[in-house]
Protein backbone atom coordinates (compact mmCIF):
# COMPACT_ATOMS: atom_id res chain seq x y z
CA UNK A 1 0.00 0.00 0.00
CA UNK A 2 1.31 3.44 -1.19
CA UNK A 3 1.63 6.07 1.61
CA UNK A 4 2.22 9.02 0.17
CA UNK A 5 5.22 10.30 1.27
CA UNK A 6 6.11 11.24 -2.19
CA UNK A 7 4.08 13.25 -4.80
CA UNK A 8 2.42 10.42 -7.30
CA UNK A 9 2.45 13.79 -10.19
CA UNK A 10 6.37 15.30 -11.28
CA UNK A 11 5.49 17.53 -13.42
CA UNK A 12 8.70 17.69 -15.54
CA UNK A 13 11.12 20.89 -16.34
CA UNK A 14 10.18 21.94 -19.82
CA UNK A 15 12.64 24.46 -21.27
CA UNK A 16 12.69 27.19 -22.89
CA UNK A 17 9.94 28.67 -19.96
CA UNK A 18 7.50 26.57 -20.72
CA UNK A 19 7.87 25.46 -17.44
CA UNK A 20 7.18 28.52 -15.74
CA UNK A 21 6.80 30.15 -12.87
CA UNK A 22 3.81 30.17 -13.00
CA UNK A 23 3.28 26.64 -14.11
CA UNK A 24 5.56 24.88 -11.37
CA UNK A 25 3.81 27.60 -8.58
CA UNK A 26 0.24 25.82 -9.46
CA UNK A 27 1.65 22.42 -9.50
CA UNK A 28 3.21 22.65 -6.13
CA UNK A 29 0.08 24.70 -4.46
CA UNK A 30 -1.71 21.69 -5.45
CA UNK A 31 0.18 18.99 -3.75
CA UNK A 32 2.21 17.70 -6.60
CA UNK A 33 5.80 18.29 -7.51
CA UNK A 34 5.93 21.42 -9.85
CA UNK A 35 9.24 22.00 -12.11
CA UNK A 36 10.64 25.14 -12.89
CA UNK A 37 12.45 25.15 -16.33
CA UNK A 38 15.98 26.45 -15.31
CA UNK A 39 17.29 26.37 -18.99
CA UNK A 40 18.87 29.63 -19.71
CA UNK A 41 16.51 31.35 -17.31
CA UNK A 42 19.01 34.98 -17.30
CA UNK A 43 17.41 35.62 -21.21
CA UNK A 44 14.22 35.02 -19.88
CA UNK A 45 14.50 37.76 -16.94
CA UNK A 46 16.46 40.36 -19.17
CA UNK A 47 13.65 40.21 -21.84
CA UNK A 48 10.74 40.53 -18.89
CA UNK A 49 12.31 42.80 -17.21
CA UNK A 50 12.69 45.00 -20.61
CA UNK A 51 9.24 44.10 -20.98
CA UNK A 52 7.81 46.45 -18.27
CA UNK A 53 8.20 43.45 -15.65
CA UNK A 54 4.15 43.57 -15.96
CA UNK A 55 2.76 43.35 -12.42
CA UNK A 56 6.30 43.97 -10.92
CA UNK A 57 6.49 40.43 -10.43
CA UNK A 58 10.71 40.04 -10.81
CA UNK A 59 11.05 43.09 -9.20
CA UNK A 60 8.96 41.73 -5.98
CA UNK A 61 10.66 38.40 -5.69
CA UNK A 62 14.39 40.56 -6.18
CA UNK A 63 12.92 43.08 -3.54
CA UNK A 64 13.84 39.65 -0.78
CA UNK A 65 17.35 39.00 -2.49
CA UNK A 66 19.91 39.14 0.31
CA UNK A 67 22.51 41.15 -1.49
CA UNK A 68 20.55 44.33 -3.20
CA UNK A 69 23.87 46.10 -4.74
CA UNK A 70 23.60 43.07 -6.83
CA UNK A 71 19.73 42.45 -7.57
CA UNK A 72 19.56 46.32 -8.16
CA UNK A 73 22.40 46.36 -10.88
CA UNK A 74 20.72 43.69 -13.07
CA UNK A 75 17.90 46.02 -12.64
CA UNK A 76 19.60 48.83 -13.37
CA UNK A 77 21.06 47.58 -16.62
CA UNK A 78 17.80 45.58 -17.60
CA UNK A 79 14.19 46.91 -16.68
CA UNK A 80 12.24 49.55 -18.75
CA UNK A 81 9.60 51.24 -17.06
CA UNK A 82 6.38 50.22 -19.22
CA UNK A 83 8.45 48.10 -21.80
CA UNK A 84 10.96 49.05 -24.16
CA UNK A 85 9.63 50.53 -27.47
CA UNK A 86 8.25 47.69 -30.11
CA UNK A 87 10.64 48.88 -32.78
CA UNK A 88 13.92 48.86 -30.44
CA UNK A 89 15.12 45.34 -30.33
CA UNK A 90 15.66 44.19 -26.85
CA UNK A 91 19.25 43.66 -25.01
CA UNK A 92 20.23 40.48 -24.54
CA UNK A 93 22.66 39.15 -21.80
CA UNK A 94 25.54 38.28 -23.13
CA UNK A 95 26.74 34.84 -24.37
CA UNK A 96 28.45 32.54 -21.63
CA UNK A 97 32.00 32.00 -22.00
CA UNK A 98 34.63 30.49 -19.74
CA UNK A 99 35.26 33.84 -17.74
CA UNK A 100 32.24 35.26 -17.28
CA UNK A 101 31.48 39.05 -16.73
CA UNK A 102 30.27 40.07 -13.15
CA UNK A 103 26.97 41.47 -14.24
CA UNK A 104 26.44 38.04 -16.54
CA UNK A 105 26.90 36.31 -12.95
CA UNK A 106 24.87 38.30 -10.97
CA UNK A 107 21.94 38.35 -13.91
CA UNK A 108 21.72 34.07 -13.97
CA UNK A 109 21.89 34.50 -9.52
CA UNK A 110 19.02 36.48 -9.53
CA UNK A 111 16.98 35.01 -13.02
CA UNK A 112 17.09 31.49 -10.45
CA UNK A 113 16.54 33.35 -7.06
CA UNK A 114 13.63 35.67 -8.57
CA UNK A 115 11.59 32.66 -9.94
CA UNK A 116 12.21 30.02 -8.09
CA UNK A 117 11.08 32.33 -5.03
CA UNK A 118 7.91 33.27 -7.60
CA UNK A 119 6.96 29.05 -7.91
CA UNK A 120 7.21 29.17 -4.24
CA UNK A 121 5.46 31.93 -3.24
CA UNK A 122 2.22 31.54 -1.21
CA UNK A 123 2.04 27.71 -0.56
CA UNK A 124 4.98 25.88 1.56
CA UNK A 125 5.16 23.09 -0.27
CA UNK A 126 8.43 21.78 -2.36
CA UNK A 127 9.48 23.31 -5.88
CA UNK A 128 12.06 21.81 -8.25
CA UNK A 129 14.14 22.86 -11.10
CA UNK A 130 15.40 21.93 -13.86
CA UNK A 131 18.88 21.51 -15.30
CA UNK A 132 20.37 20.49 -18.90
CA UNK A 133 23.90 18.95 -17.83
CA UNK A 134 24.57 20.21 -21.38
CA UNK A 135 24.02 23.74 -20.51
CA UNK A 136 27.23 23.82 -18.67
CA UNK A 137 28.74 27.02 -18.24
CA UNK A 138 26.27 28.52 -15.92
CA UNK A 139 25.57 25.52 -13.64
CA UNK A 140 27.26 26.74 -10.76
CA UNK A 141 25.90 30.22 -10.70
CA UNK A 142 22.42 29.18 -11.24
CA UNK A 143 22.37 26.70 -8.60
CA UNK A 144 23.49 29.76 -6.03
CA UNK A 145 20.79 31.50 -7.31
CA UNK A 146 18.47 28.66 -7.19
CA UNK A 147 19.41 28.07 -3.72
CA UNK A 148 19.55 31.04 -2.41
CA UNK A 149 15.97 30.74 -3.05
CA UNK A 150 15.70 27.85 -1.28
CA UNK A 151 14.96 25.54 -3.87
CA UNK A 152 13.66 21.87 -2.81
CA UNK A 153 14.78 19.61 -5.78
CA UNK A 154 17.13 19.75 -8.31
CA UNK A 155 16.02 17.67 -11.55
CA UNK A 156 19.20 16.98 -14.52
CA UNK A 157 19.24 15.10 -17.54
CA UNK A 158 20.82 15.68 -21.28
CA UNK A 159 24.03 14.55 -19.90
CA UNK A 160 25.79 12.40 -17.09
CA UNK A 161 25.52 14.69 -13.80
CA UNK A 162 27.89 13.48 -11.36
CA UNK A 163 29.14 16.92 -10.17
CA UNK A 164 25.83 18.21 -8.82
CA UNK A 165 26.21 16.74 -5.98
CA UNK A 166 29.31 18.70 -5.13
CA UNK A 167 28.23 21.72 -6.33
CA UNK A 168 25.66 22.31 -4.31
CA UNK A 169 27.60 20.53 -1.11
CA UNK A 170 30.25 23.98 -2.20
CA UNK A 171 27.57 26.49 -2.80
CA UNK A 172 26.10 25.42 0.81
CA UNK A 173 29.29 25.59 2.67
CA UNK A 174 30.53 28.92 0.98
CA UNK A 175 33.22 26.79 -0.65
CA UNK A 176 34.58 27.52 -3.98
CA UNK A 177 31.99 25.75 -6.45
CA UNK A 178 33.74 23.92 -9.50
CA UNK A 179 32.30 22.73 -12.93
CA UNK A 180 34.59 20.30 -14.95
CA UNK A 181 33.35 21.16 -18.64
CA UNK A 182 34.86 18.69 -21.74
CA UNK A 183 37.27 20.54 -24.33
CA UNK A 184 37.41 19.35 -27.69
CA UNK A 185 40.55 19.34 -28.05
CA UNK A 186 44.63 17.66 -28.35
CA UNK A 187 46.49 19.29 -25.28
CA UNK A 188 43.28 20.63 -23.15
CA UNK A 189 40.60 17.95 -22.43
CA UNK A 190 38.41 20.00 -20.14
CA UNK A 191 38.03 23.23 -18.86
CA UNK A 192 37.01 23.91 -14.64
CA UNK A 193 35.05 26.60 -14.12
CA UNK A 194 34.86 27.98 -10.65
CA UNK A 195 32.93 30.19 -8.24
CA UNK A 196 33.84 31.70 -5.28
CA UNK A 197 30.69 32.58 -3.38
CA UNK A 198 32.44 34.47 -0.61
CA UNK A 199 34.88 36.57 -2.22
CA UNK A 200 31.99 37.27 -4.95
CA UNK A 201 29.50 38.32 -2.31
CA UNK A 202 31.58 39.39 0.39
CA UNK A 203 30.44 37.15 3.24
CA UNK A 204 29.21 33.84 3.70
CA UNK A 205 26.05 32.17 2.06
CA UNK A 206 23.04 31.67 4.71
CA UNK A 207 21.34 28.83 2.62
CA UNK A 208 19.19 26.68 4.65
CA UNK A 209 19.38 23.32 3.18
CA UNK A 210 20.79 21.37 0.08
CA UNK A 211 18.37 20.74 -2.41
CA UNK A 212 17.51 16.45 -2.87
CA UNK A 213 18.92 15.36 -6.15
CA UNK A 214 16.69 13.36 -8.27
CA UNK A 215 18.77 12.40 -11.80
CA UNK A 216 16.80 12.11 -15.23
CA UNK A 217 18.07 8.41 -16.75
CA UNK A 218 17.09 6.02 -19.26
CA UNK A 219 18.66 3.72 -18.31
CA UNK A 220 19.60 1.05 -15.32
CA UNK A 221 23.46 1.52 -16.33
CA UNK A 222 23.33 5.15 -15.65
CA UNK A 223 21.51 4.42 -12.44
CA UNK A 224 23.83 1.90 -11.10
CA UNK A 225 26.45 4.25 -12.43
CA UNK A 226 25.47 6.92 -10.57
CA UNK A 227 24.81 5.43 -7.07
CA UNK A 228 28.30 3.66 -7.43
CA UNK A 229 30.29 6.89 -8.18
CA UNK A 230 28.87 9.34 -6.06
CA UNK A 231 28.96 8.94 -2.21
CA UNK A 232 26.06 7.77 -0.03
CA UNK A 233 22.83 10.00 0.05
CA UNK A 234 23.92 12.22 -2.80
CA UNK A 235 20.91 10.76 -5.06
CA UNK A 236 17.35 11.60 -3.61
CA UNK A 237 15.80 9.19 -6.89
CA UNK A 238 15.65 8.50 -10.38
CA UNK A 239 13.09 10.19 -12.94
CA UNK A 240 13.18 7.46 -15.64
CA UNK A 241 12.44 9.40 -19.26
CA UNK A 242 11.41 6.89 -22.04
CA UNK A 243 11.82 7.35 -25.42
CA UNK A 244 8.37 8.87 -26.01
CA UNK A 245 8.97 11.63 -23.64
CA UNK A 246 8.81 15.23 -25.54
CA UNK A 247 12.00 17.27 -25.59
CA UNK A 248 15.22 15.98 -25.86
CA UNK A 249 15.52 11.80 -25.75
CA UNK A 250 18.40 9.58 -24.95
CA UNK A 251 19.95 8.18 -28.37
CA UNK A 252 18.67 4.69 -29.16
CA UNK A 253 21.41 1.70 -28.35
CA UNK A 254 21.32 0.73 -31.95
CA UNK A 255 21.77 4.09 -32.86
CA UNK A 256 18.78 4.18 -35.75
CA UNK A 257 15.20 3.08 -33.93
CA UNK A 258 13.92 2.60 -30.27
CA UNK A 259 13.40 -1.19 -29.98
CA UNK A 260 13.68 -3.50 -26.11
CA UNK A 261 16.63 -2.23 -25.37
CA UNK A 262 16.18 1.22 -25.14
CA UNK A 263 13.15 0.58 -21.95
CA UNK A 264 14.39 0.41 -18.48
CA UNK A 265 14.41 -2.87 -16.20
CA UNK A 266 12.65 -1.35 -13.46
CA UNK A 267 12.18 -4.77 -11.20
CA UNK A 268 16.14 -4.06 -11.44
CA UNK A 269 15.86 -0.18 -10.97
CA UNK A 270 13.63 -1.01 -7.55
CA UNK A 271 16.50 -3.06 -6.43
CA UNK A 272 18.21 -0.24 -5.76
CA UNK A 273 15.81 0.89 -3.40
CA UNK A 274 15.97 4.80 -4.06
CA UNK A 275 11.84 6.05 -5.19
CA UNK A 276 11.52 6.47 -9.23
CA UNK A 277 8.63 8.28 -11.30
CA UNK A 278 8.70 7.10 -15.12
CA UNK A 279 7.96 9.56 -17.82
CA UNK A 280 7.15 9.36 -21.13
CA UNK A 281 3.36 8.96 -22.61
CA UNK A 282 2.36 8.39 -18.97
CA UNK A 283 0.02 11.18 -18.83
CA UNK A 284 -3.79 8.74 -18.05
CA UNK A 285 -4.55 7.68 -14.95
CA UNK A 286 -4.08 3.93 -16.01
CA UNK A 287 -0.67 4.72 -16.89
CA UNK A 288 -0.09 6.09 -13.17
CA UNK A 289 -1.70 2.68 -11.93
CA UNK A 290 0.84 1.26 -14.01
CA UNK A 291 3.98 3.12 -12.59
CA UNK A 292 3.18 2.53 -9.42
CA UNK A 293 2.48 -0.93 -9.88
CA UNK A 294 6.42 -1.67 -11.00
CA UNK A 295 7.70 -0.09 -7.93
CA UNK A 296 7.67 4.10 -9.45
CA UNK A 297 6.43 6.26 -6.62
CA UNK A 298 4.12 7.89 -9.40
CA UNK A 299 4.98 9.14 -12.83
CA UNK A 300 6.50 12.55 -14.49
CA UNK A 301 4.51 14.06 -17.08
CA UNK A 302 5.41 17.30 -19.36
CA UNK A 303 3.24 17.95 -22.60
CA UNK A 304 0.25 17.38 -20.74
CA UNK A 305 1.28 20.59 -19.11
CA UNK A 306 3.04 22.14 -21.28
CA UNK A 307 -0.66 22.52 -22.95
CA UNK A 308 -2.46 23.75 -20.16
CA UNK A 309 -3.96 27.31 -19.22
CA UNK A 310 -0.76 27.87 -17.20
CA UNK A 311 2.18 26.88 -19.41
CA UNK A 312 4.81 29.27 -20.52
CA UNK A 313 4.65 28.28 -23.92
CA UNK A 314 3.20 30.76 -26.92
CA UNK A 315 -0.97 30.81 -26.26
CA UNK A 316 -1.34 30.61 -29.95
CA UNK A 317 0.42 27.80 -30.95
CA UNK A 318 -0.47 25.98 -27.55
CA UNK A 319 -3.98 26.39 -28.69
CA UNK A 320 -3.39 25.38 -32.31
CA UNK A 321 -1.12 22.24 -31.20
CA UNK A 322 -4.25 21.41 -28.33
CA UNK A 323 -6.69 21.45 -31.55
CA UNK A 324 -4.18 19.71 -33.65
CA UNK A 325 -3.83 16.69 -31.05
CA UNK A 326 -7.60 16.60 -30.22
CA UNK A 327 -8.09 16.03 -33.78
CA UNK A 328 -5.69 13.19 -33.94
CA UNK A 329 -3.69 15.55 -36.69
CA UNK A 330 -0.47 16.01 -34.76
CA UNK A 331 2.39 14.98 -36.54
CA UNK A 332 5.44 14.13 -34.15
CA UNK A 333 8.77 13.01 -35.22
CA UNK A 334 11.60 12.00 -33.29
CA UNK A 335 14.59 14.71 -34.93
CA UNK A 336 17.54 12.54 -34.82
CA UNK A 337 19.57 15.67 -36.30
CA UNK A 338 18.07 19.26 -35.21
CA UNK A 339 19.60 19.29 -31.80
CA UNK A 340 23.45 20.82 -31.83
CA UNK A 341 23.82 18.56 -29.05
CA UNK A 342 23.69 15.38 -30.91
CA UNK A 343 20.70 13.59 -28.87
CA UNK A 344 17.58 13.15 -30.91
CA UNK A 345 14.55 15.63 -29.86
CA UNK A 346 10.91 15.13 -30.56
CA UNK A 347 9.24 17.79 -32.75
CA UNK A 348 6.01 18.54 -34.37
CA UNK A 349 5.71 19.14 -37.68
CA UNK A 350 4.02 23.03 -37.61
CA UNK A 351 4.01 24.88 -40.43
CA UNK A 352 5.71 28.17 -40.17
CA UNK A 353 8.02 26.62 -37.47
CA UNK A 354 11.57 25.04 -38.31
CA UNK A 355 10.77 21.75 -38.76
CA UNK A 356 9.30 22.71 -42.57
CA UNK A 357 12.31 22.24 -44.86
CA UNK A 358 11.41 25.49 -46.57
CA UNK A 359 11.60 27.17 -42.81
CA UNK A 360 14.56 25.90 -41.96
CA UNK A 361 16.39 26.66 -45.51
CA UNK A 362 15.74 30.30 -45.45
CA UNK A 363 16.69 31.08 -41.73
CA UNK A 364 19.75 32.64 -41.88
CA UNK A 365 21.81 31.37 -39.38
CA UNK A 366 23.66 32.70 -36.16
CA UNK A 367 24.19 31.93 -33.03
CA UNK A 368 23.09 34.58 -29.98
CA UNK A 369 22.48 32.93 -27.01
CA UNK A 370 24.92 30.01 -26.77
CA UNK A 371 23.05 27.65 -24.68
CA UNK A 372 24.47 24.54 -26.24
CA UNK A 373 27.79 25.45 -27.22
CA UNK A 374 30.67 23.37 -27.07
CA UNK A 375 34.33 24.52 -25.78
CA UNK A 376 37.51 23.69 -28.18
CA UNK A 377 40.47 24.36 -28.13
CA UNK A 378 41.37 26.92 -30.55
CA UNK A 379 45.27 27.05 -32.55
CA UNK A 380 46.11 29.38 -29.98
CA UNK A 381 45.95 26.94 -27.45
CA UNK A 382 42.66 29.01 -25.56
CA UNK A 383 39.30 28.03 -25.30
CA UNK A 384 36.70 28.66 -27.98
CA UNK A 385 33.02 28.15 -28.45
CA UNK A 386 31.25 26.56 -31.10
CA UNK A 387 27.79 25.38 -32.09
CA UNK A 388 27.22 22.76 -35.28
CA UNK A 389 23.78 25.30 -35.69
CA UNK A 390 25.94 28.03 -35.99
CA UNK A 391 26.90 29.72 -39.79
CA UNK A 392 28.32 27.09 -41.26
CA UNK A 393 31.70 28.86 -42.42
CA UNK A 394 32.24 30.01 -38.78
CA UNK A 395 31.87 26.35 -37.40
CA UNK A 396 34.25 25.26 -39.72
CA UNK A 397 36.80 27.87 -39.29
CA UNK A 398 36.76 26.84 -35.35
CA UNK A 399 37.11 23.17 -36.19
CA UNK A 400 33.86 21.38 -36.52
CA UNK A 401 33.19 19.13 -39.47
CA UNK A 402 30.70 19.75 -42.16
CA UNK A 403 28.97 16.15 -41.41
CA UNK A 404 28.36 18.12 -38.04
CA UNK A 405 26.56 20.83 -39.39
CA UNK A 406 23.57 19.06 -41.43
CA UNK A 407 19.97 19.22 -40.16
CA UNK A 408 20.86 21.20 -37.30
CA UNK A 409 18.76 23.92 -36.13
CA UNK A 410 18.97 26.59 -33.33
CA UNK A 411 16.92 25.15 -30.64
CA UNK A 412 17.97 28.41 -28.63
CA UNK A 413 16.31 30.63 -30.85
CA UNK A 414 13.68 28.41 -31.83
CA UNK A 415 12.76 27.74 -27.78
CA UNK A 416 12.85 31.23 -27.04
CA UNK A 417 10.58 32.30 -29.68
CA UNK A 418 8.15 29.34 -28.93
CA UNK A 419 8.17 30.61 -25.23
CA UNK A 420 7.19 34.57 -26.64
CA UNK A 421 11.02 35.57 -25.10
CA UNK A 422 12.66 36.16 -28.39
CA UNK A 423 12.39 40.08 -30.08
CA UNK A 424 13.84 38.80 -33.04
CA UNK A 425 12.29 37.58 -35.74
CA UNK A 426 13.32 34.02 -35.27
CA UNK A 427 11.05 30.94 -36.07
CA UNK A 428 9.66 28.15 -33.62
CA UNK A 429 10.67 25.28 -32.94
CA UNK A 430 8.01 23.20 -31.00
CA UNK A 431 8.17 20.39 -29.08
CA UNK A 432 5.83 17.69 -27.08
CA UNK A 433 5.73 14.09 -26.22
CA UNK A 434 4.55 11.33 -28.58
CA UNK A 435 1.05 10.30 -26.85
CA UNK A 436 -1.31 13.15 -26.56
CA UNK A 437 -4.19 11.18 -26.34
CA UNK A 438 -5.26 12.86 -22.98
CA UNK A 439 -6.62 16.03 -24.85
CA UNK A 440 -9.74 13.79 -25.64
CA UNK A 441 -9.99 13.66 -22.28
CA UNK A 442 -9.31 16.99 -21.57
CA UNK A 443 -11.32 18.84 -23.92
CA UNK A 444 -14.60 19.34 -24.61
CA UNK A 445 -14.11 20.60 -28.11
CA UNK A 446 -11.03 21.46 -30.61
CA UNK A 447 -10.91 24.66 -29.50
CA UNK A 448 -11.65 24.46 -25.38
CA UNK A 449 -8.48 24.79 -23.00
CA UNK A 450 -7.96 22.98 -19.79
CA UNK A 451 -6.03 23.96 -16.40
CA UNK A 452 -3.49 22.48 -13.63
CA UNK A 453 -6.08 21.28 -11.55
CA UNK A 454 -8.18 19.81 -14.11
CA UNK A 455 -4.62 17.74 -15.40
CA UNK A 456 -3.98 16.66 -11.72
CA UNK A 457 -7.66 15.75 -10.99
CA UNK A 458 -7.90 13.65 -14.47
CA UNK A 459 -4.29 11.83 -13.59
CA UNK A 460 -5.16 10.85 -9.75
CA UNK A 461 -8.87 9.96 -10.97
CA UNK A 462 -7.83 6.08 -11.01
CA UNK A 463 -5.84 6.58 -7.35
C1 LIG B 1 7.79 21.24 -24.38
C2 LIG B 1 8.71 20.29 -23.66
C3 LIG B 1 9.98 20.73 -23.27
C4 LIG B 1 10.81 19.89 -22.53
N1 LIG B 1 12.01 20.37 -22.08
C5 LIG B 1 12.73 19.63 -21.18
C6 LIG B 1 13.88 20.20 -20.55
O1 LIG B 1 14.24 21.35 -20.77
N2 LIG B 1 14.55 19.41 -19.68
C7 LIG B 1 14.16 18.12 -19.37
O2 LIG B 1 14.81 17.47 -18.55
N3 LIG B 1 13.08 17.58 -19.97
C8 LIG B 1 12.35 18.31 -20.85
N4 LIG B 1 11.20 17.79 -21.37
C9 LIG B 1 10.73 16.44 -20.91
C10 LIG B 1 9.72 16.57 -19.75
O3 LIG B 1 10.30 17.13 -18.61
C11 LIG B 1 9.07 15.24 -19.38
O4 LIG B 1 10.00 14.33 -18.86
C12 LIG B 1 8.42 14.58 -20.57
O5 LIG B 1 7.67 15.55 -21.25
C13 LIG B 1 7.52 13.43 -20.14
O6 LIG B 1 6.86 12.88 -21.24
P1 LIG B 1 5.40 13.36 -21.72
O7 LIG B 1 5.58 14.64 -22.41
O8 LIG B 1 4.96 12.27 -22.63
O9 LIG B 1 4.54 13.51 -20.50
C14 LIG B 1 10.38 18.57 -22.20
C15 LIG B 1 9.12 18.13 -22.64
C16 LIG B 1 8.29 18.96 -23.36
C17 LIG B 1 6.95 18.47 -23.79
Amino acid sequence: MKTHQHPEIIQGGMGVNTSSYVLANRVSSLGQLGTLSGTILEGVLVHELQNGDKGGHIRRALSTFPFPNISESVIKKFYVEGGAPKDIPIKRVQMFNTDPPDLLISTVICANYAYVWLAKEGHKNPVSINYLEKVAMPHIYAITGAMLADVDFITMGAGIPLQIPEVMNSIFESKVAQYRIPVIGTSITSFTMTFDTQKFFGEKLNIKKIPKFIPIISSNLLATMLIQKLPPGSIYGFVVEEPTAGGHNAPPRNKLSYGEKDYVDYKKLSELGLPFWIGGGYATPGALNRAIQIGAEGIQVGSIFALSEESGMNPSIRKEVRRLGFRGELKIRTDMRISPTGFPFKVIELPGTISEANVYESRSRICNIGGLVSLYEKSDGKIGRRCAAEPIDKFLNKGGKIEETIGRGCLCNGLFSTASKNSDFEPMVVTIGDDVRFLQKLMTNENSDYNVREVISYLLGAL
